[in-house]
């Protein structure tokens, strides 16, 4: 199939009452295990970038390689740019086929975020391209600040509305507890704060730093709202475990294929895992 945009499978997740999966890619081996697993489960999927990413394996590699993906998966696939903090990065992605951009605007203040979001939408609905928004700053696990410092970062309900209103997203990334990388003990999700955000605004909801969530608490996000999960940590841990454990076992090993076999599987069955979770499986 071709690319599709968020709007096209959000919005069956949002009559459904389930959660699209956003999972990070970097390589060949990453953009096939998210895929496969999307097609052995009947799930819409979305294949993220980083701006890493593309540095890594560049903009036109990662365009081709999902399209090819794509177009064999028979499900709808949406390539996503993750976390685009620079508005000319942001427009080469949409230029050079992404479907679906995030523009990050969370280290900016709020009208600036609003000014720079607003004009990724209106260039993205010229386009057919969609747009994630971000408010609340979601940091990483990494950073050291106390507990209301963190909370001072957290999405504020009633500028998520005018948010929303002013620069009409598709979706709306909040800050309300998760990190990005691996949690030291079990995250504390602000839900009250999520079902406020949600009964404010009418952008489907997405939740950052997804992996580590407990189940439940996943769970309990979808009922509130979120409809983009985005996992990139537990794919890692999953590659890197898998390729640790086999050239361990087989030291003489030459072929990076064979290295490389076991850690695409072993992310595969990570995604196939959180797309039964997040209630997208057997729904494409
Ligand atoms: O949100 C961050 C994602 O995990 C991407 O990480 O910037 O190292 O590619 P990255
Ligand atoms: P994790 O790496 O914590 O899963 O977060 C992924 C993410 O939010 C990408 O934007
Ligand atoms: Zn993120």
């Amino acid at each position: 199939m071709e690319l599709v945009t968020l709007k096209d499978v959000l919005g069956p997740a949002e009559a459904g009452g389930y959660a699209v999966g956003a999972f990070n890619a970097n390589n060949m081996e990453i953009v096939q295990a998210i895929l496969e697993a999307a097609a052995e489960e009947r799930s819409p999927v979305i294949l993220q970038a980083s701006q890493g990413a593309i540095a890594y394996a560049g903009l036109d590699y990662i365009v081709a390689l999902v399209r090819t993906a794509a177009r064999q998966a028979r499900v709808p696939v949406v390539l996503h740019l993750d976390h685009g903090t620079d508005f000319a990065q942001v427009m080469r992605c949409i230029r050079s086929g992404f479907s679906s951009v995030m523009f990050d605007g969370s280290s900016l203040s709020l009208e600036e975020n609003i000014r720079l979001t607003r004009q990724v939408v209106e260039i993205g609905r010229a386009v057919g391209v969609s747009v994630e928004g971000e408010l609340g700053k979601i940091g990483g696990t990494e950073e050291h600040i106390s507990v209301s410092e963190k909370e001072a970062l957290f999405t504020d309900p009633q500028e998520a509305r005018h948010f929303v209103r002013e620069t009409g997203v598709d979706a709306l990334a909040v800050a309300i507890g998760t990190a990005h990388g691996p949690y030291k003990g079990r995250p504390e999700l602000d839900f009250a704060r999520l079902k406020q955000i949600r009964e404010l605004t009418a952008a489907p909801l997405v939740m950052h730093g997804a992996s580590g969530v407990p189940d439940e608490d996943v769970r309990r996000g979808i009922e509130l709202g979120i409809r983009k999960i985005n996992i990139d940590t537990e794919l890692r841990q999953a590659f890197v475990a898998a390729l640790q454990g086999y050239v361990a076992a087989n030291p003489e090993n030459i072929d990076p294929r064979k290295i490389l076999a076991p850690a695409k599987a072993a992310m595969k069955e990570v995604v196939r895992g959180k797309m039964r979770l997040f209630g997208s499986a057997g729904k494409a």
